[in-house]
């Protein structure tokens, strides 16, 4: 294996479709036009020296390294700066060049110090590079340059340091925080000799702006921003390209190897989700992989009072496979399911849903898209036909208006959000719903045209609400509605939506958004050309989730913004493999493909290669497994890679159903807080350890690569199939592909899916088949996949959870950046230096009301249960409002969210509960507990926790 070399290009690729042929020392290119003369020179072969000019960033012109000559033009431009034209002829390589760039390369080389045997970059330093690429034998003004003192390292940063006296001041770094990533945290400050890059307003990086996305590290063209990584272990001598096992974007990375130990992951270019961008946590934050909390040997226990026993990977599969059948024999096949993880790959989760209809023989089996997205796949199929977001990423950058609902991708989805700004940088407009002023509504070179500050709860009266506005004021598309909707539909449609109650002016008192914002946001909307819809869970877990999402899409159809790139209705999907787990089948009601388990026709496909039957009834959700084991009915549970105490809603009910069961099998990587629950505990592997494949929010399917040996020695199907082996119904499979092999022999929409075709084309959108033999990444064009677009009556009914003299606040939730779902991973790296704790964001009317201060600590109460945690008082929030987040199990915010759920999925309402918040000690008494409890288990675990 060897490292995988990206070719440089020097300048971004030009878009245009016109093209132009230039001759480049004697040779002919054909390129598009506003190509660089330094790319075209790239795309012929021929290198040009060059030091400032990278290809993700715009040409700047600084570095004087990349100079040509051009027949019949004066001088010698800078190729990077220099557009081609059609019949150019250019030199690159001329005496006169050759002198000039020696010139310039003494001068960088003179005020650079020379310490490369031992420096971090030495063999990876462009510096470097470029001196013996124009062969610099002497420096004749000595090395005693001015920048040669080294004011001093910056390693207050947990993953790269800052090392001035290295730069060159080429700006590389700037222009990648300003253009990749969009968060302007950097300057070149001071001029000549004191030009130094300076984060924010010269603070240490730490303390700066800086999201430490990475990107200006990348850029470096020396070490003077260098990963912490590289500067310990040394430069990386092979890599793999694999998929971030992080959020639902689905960035590629070349993970960087010396030997088993990853030296770094950088983002790859050809990545068709990231183009080769990242966030802090992809690029950062993989070290949970080693961390020694990692349990490694399987476990079991009788009960759960009792202390964790190690066993072999026999036993504990043995035990919990006669458990269950145990428990089924006593109370019957339906007494037992399981839960498939979106943080594991779509062969994985395709195996315990295989195992749970094949094996245990019924449908039991969930996954915890239940808890975010399921209203998304029952709203859009009902309304299109399909469960997914209608376009690719780059469709973003066709967009002429961008409509983000109750999502928030800066901190959710960052890569995806820096493509977003660009776009907007670009003069895109921006309407954003949402009770919070998310960092969207207001960034650097970014304004929201319309922010629509709803009350949480109300996400269907304003999004019907704006279809008033786009149908009382003439603005549907009525030849689009026409050709490709049910028109009997649209006219009920629009005769509800044009009702009074409906109006702007109406919807303000419930709302309490102003009646012309609604107006002005749904007029842009509708007029303003290629409209585009993102949203996320401030849609979806609500208890008309499901409806909110129809709403969007009758929106949508109404306006014509369905079925073409720059338009669409995009969730941005949270985990990894949220979309991947949900067209693996595993949902109790539908195989996957969505195709639902009552067909006939498709149980007999399964049944066919099963060689088993499957049941023709839906089995259970989440919530009814956990309502039927405290019945005692429901006895035993197969639980892979989901922490569910933590991460559904109302704690104490779950933690009382699990309790109820007897055997809970977990397995993960850590001891989450699921598995004080359970019996056995079989370790997981990370997504370092493992082949297969994710399927990110675009559809888009992505290998994941095996980089390092399972430390726990099995790839999670695999214990999968030795689970289901042990039960009776044997699975033997000699690779992932394997798997894959079936998902497309049983999924139509899968069916050109294969190992050979994501190695070739590198990743592909399904429907892939024989109609998209390389896949999809616009849905809808010609026609909806249901046939005629459906309008759905979206009738605003008020959540049950309402305010009043108890609990006269809305909490909502949501998440930080740097942190990821319940935490179990970014809890285990030195991401917690930016988050180490969850805190209330709370109103200063309402703290002064409390009397709360900024960074007391509050009790946050509902009807279902207390917290405590301390109070940041910001205007992030409106009065009335108050937000937290997710990633500790010491605050455990799900103690106080409630048991309402959407009317159609039973995803549940985690973005409104009616509280009360009120000053407090420090915490409380169940925390303390908790705390004590948890030392306790540490204590009991320690033995077991295998070193590093
Ligand atoms: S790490 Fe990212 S955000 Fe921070 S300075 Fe570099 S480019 Fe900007
Ligand atoms: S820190 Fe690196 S990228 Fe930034 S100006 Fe200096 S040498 Fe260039
Ligand atoms: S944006 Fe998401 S997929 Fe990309 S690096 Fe960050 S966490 Fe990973
Ligand atoms: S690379 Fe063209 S001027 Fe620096």
């Amino acid at each position: 294996m060897s490292l995988i070399q990206e070719i440089d290009f020097g300048t971004p690729r030009s878009k245009a479709e016109k093209t132009v042929t230039l001759t480049i020392d004697g040779v002919a290119v054909t390129v598009p036009e506003g190509t660089s003369v330094m790319r075209a020179a790239m795309e012929a072969g021929t290198q040009i020296p060059k030091l400032c000019a990278t290809d993700m960033v715009e040409a700047f012109g600084s570095c004087r390294l990349c100079l040509v000559e051009i027949q019949g033009r004066a001088g010698t431009p800078a190729s990077c700066t220099t557009p081609v034209a059609e019949g150019m002829v250019v030199h690159t390589q001329t005496e006169r060049l050759k002198r000039l760039r020696k010139g310039v390369m003494e001068l960088y080389i003179s005020e650079h110090p020379l310490d490369c045997l031992t420096c971090s970059a030495n063999g990876d330093c462009e510096l470097q590079d470029m001196a013996g690429a124009v062969g610099l034998r002497e420096v004749r003004y000595g090395y005693e340059g001015r920048r040669h003192p080294n004011p001093g390292i910056d390693s207050s940063n947990p993953y790269f340091t800052y090392e001035p006296s290295k730069c060159i001041v080429c700006s590389r770094c700037v222009r990648a925080c300003e253009e990749v990533q969009g968060t302007f945290a950097l300057t070149i400050a001071a001029r000549g000799f004191d030009s130094v890059v300076s984060p924010s307003m010269a603070e240490p990086f730490l303390q700066s702006e800086c999201v430490s996305c990475g990107a200006c590290v990348q850029a470096c063209p020396t070490a003077t921003l260098n990963e912490k990584s590289v500067i310990d272990i040394g430069t990386p001598e092979h890599s793999v390209v694999t998929t971030c096992a992080y959020c639902g974007v689905g960035c590629a990375f070349k993970a960087e190897m010396r030997g088993e130990e990853v030296v770094r992951m950088l983002p790859y270019k050809d990545g068709k989700a990231n183009r080769g961008h990242s966030c802090v946590k992809g690029r950062f934050a993989y070290g949970y992989a080693t961390h020694k909390d990692r349990m490694l040997k399987p476990m079991i226990r009788e009960k759960i009072t009792d202390p964790w026993r190690e066993v072999s990977w026999e036993e504990a599969i043995n035990y919990a496979a006669s458990e269950f059948k145990r428990i089924q024999a006593k109370y019957g096949g339906s007494s037992v399911g399981g839960i498939t993880s979106s943080r594991c790959t779509n062969e994985e989760t395709f195996l315990v849903q295989k195992l749970v209809r094949a094996a245990f023989g019924n449908n039991n089996v969930d996954t915890c898209a239940r808890v975010c997205h399921s209203p998304t796949g029952y709203g859009l199929k009902t309304a299109y036909g399909t469960s997914a977001g209608t376009q690719d990423f780059d469709s973003v950058e066709r967009a002429d208006v961008i409509m983000i609902i109750g999502a928030n991708p800066t901190d959710g989805h960052p890569v995806f959000a820096s493509r977003m700004k660009k776009r907007l940088r670009q003069g895109a407009k921006l309407i954003i719903l949402d009770p919070r002023r998310i960092d969207l509504v207001r960034t650097p070179h970014i304004e929201a045209d319309y922010h629509l500050p709803l009350k949480p709860g109300t996400n269907v009266a304003v999004v019907t609400s704006l279809a008033h506005v786009v149908v009382t004021e003439g603005l549907v598309n009525e030849k689009f509605v026409g050709e490709r909707c049910d028109w009997d539909e649209f006219q009920d449609w629009a005769a509800f939506v044009a009702d009074k109650r409906h109006s702007p002016e109406e919807v303000e008192k419930v709302s309490g958004v102003p009646a012309e914002l609604i107006r002005g946001a749904a007029r842009l909307y509708a007029t303003g050309g290629n409209g585009a819809i993102y949203y996320g869970l401030g849609v979806t877990e609500h208890s008309q989730g499901s409806t909110t999402v129809m709403a969007i899409a009758n929106l949508a159809m109404a306006t014509g913004n369905i079925g073409r790139e720059g338009v669409g209705v995009n969730p941005l999907r949270g985990q990894n493999n949220v979309q991947g787990s949900c067209d693996m089948g595993s949902f109790p009601h539908e195989v996957s493909g969505y195709r639902h388990v009552s067909e006939d026709a498709t149980r007999a496909m399964f049944e066919a290669l099963w060689g088993r039957p499957l049941d023709e009834e839906p089995g259970l959700r989440i919530p009814n497994m956990i309502d039927a084991a405290l019945d005692g009915s429901f006895k035993g549970l197969y639980i892979q890679g989901e922490d569910i105490l933590q991460s559904d809603p109302n704690t104490q009910h779950m933690a009382a159903g699990l309790s109820a069961m007897e055997c809970v099998v977990v397995q993960d990587l850590f001891l989450v807080e699921t598995a004080n629950y359970a019996h056995v505990f079989l370790p997981g592997s990370t997504f370092l350890e493992k082949n297969g494949t994710f399927t990110n929010a675009e559809r888009r399917l992505q290998m994941v690569r095996k980089v390092m040996t399972p430390k726990n020695g099995y790839e999670d199907w695999q214990v999968t199939e030795l689970l289901s082996n042990a039960l009776g119904y044997p699975m033997h499979y000699n690779h992932p592909s394997e798997i894959m092999d079936e998902i497309a022999a049983l999924t139509p929409t899968f069916a050109g899916v294969s190992y050979k075709k994501l190695d070739e084309l590198g990743s592909v959108q399904w429907p892939c088949n024989a109609a998209a033999p390389d896949g999809t990444p616009v849905m809808h064009i010609n026609g909806f996949v249901r046939g005629k677009g459906k309008f759905v009556i979206t009738e605003y009914v008020a959540t049950d959870e309402k305010i009043g003299p108890r609990y006269p606040l809305l909490l909502t939730t949501g998440r930080i950046l740097s942190q990821y779902n319940v935490g179990a991973q970014t809890r285990r790296t030195a991401n917690v230096i930016w988050h180490e704790e969850d805190v209330l964001e709370i109103h200063p009317h309402d703290a002064e009301q409390r009397g709360v201060r900024d960074g007391d600590w509050v009790k946050l109460t509902s009807r279902a249960g207390e917290t405590t945690l301390r109070a940041v008082i910001t205007e992030r929030v409106a009065p009335g409002v108050v937000y937290t987040t997710f990633h500790h199990p010491t605050t455990q915010v799900n103690v106080v969210t409630t048991e309402f759920s959407d009317w159609a999925t039973n995803c549940p309402e985690y973005k409104v509960t009616a509280v009360q918040v009120m000053p407090s000690n420090g915490p409380s008494e169940w925390q303390e507990e908790y705390e004590e409890l948890s030392r306790q288990a540490r204590r009991i675990a320690e033995p077991l926790i295998a070193a590093e």
